[in-house]
């Protein structure tokens, strides 16, 4: 069993956040990919894909939809999943993670987690502070759910 954890970053901030949940899922096998390097045909039985977007326009990126397009025919069956995006603090910020959650679960995921945020300061970050010990603590949460 393996974890993929696939990222979308335009100014790394998203990066940080993948990176950081795939080091605290130690000991599952672990790796952050950039959405552009990602196979969906490395995508296991039971493995773990956990998607990260920032929010853009209320939505998540671009090339995260197609990746959510191209796993929609039934690679996701018995595959678990999560998802979680970053955002700044608005009052109306619009979402990515629900709306990749739901996709996920929609084409075949077993969805362990709710949807997570993470807020940066601006559009170009940086992470607020204390957001890298909420990604530690949300994989924690991730390795939990995969061995209750
Ligand atoms: C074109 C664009 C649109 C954005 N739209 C939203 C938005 O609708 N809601 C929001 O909370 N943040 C929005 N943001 C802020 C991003 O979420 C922020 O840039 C991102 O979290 C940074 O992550 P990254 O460093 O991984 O790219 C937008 C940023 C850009 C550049």
């Amino acid at each position: 069993m393996k974890a993929h954890i696939v990222y979308d970053s335009a100014y790394g901030n998203t990066k940080e956040v993948a990176t950081t949940i795939a080091a605290s899922l130690d000991p599952l096998p672990a790796e952050a990919v950039p959405v552009g390097d990602f196979n969906p045909g490395d995508l296991a039985l039971s493995d773990l894909l956990v998607v990260g977007s920032p929010i853009n326009g209320w939505r998540p990126t671009p090339k995260i939809t197609e990746l959510l397009s191209a796993l929609g025919n039934g690679q996701l069956d018995g595959v678990r999943a999560a998802a979680f995006d970053t955002r700044v603090r608005l009052f109306i910020h619009g979402d990515a993670a629900r709306k990749i959650t739901e996709t996920l679960r929609a084409d075949g995921a077993h969805i362990i987690a709710k949807p997570m945020p993470f807020y940066v300061r601006g559009s170009e970050g940086p992470l607020r502070p204390g957001e890298l010990e909420k990604a530690t603590a949300w994989a924690k949460e991730l390795l939990a759910a995969l061995h209750p």
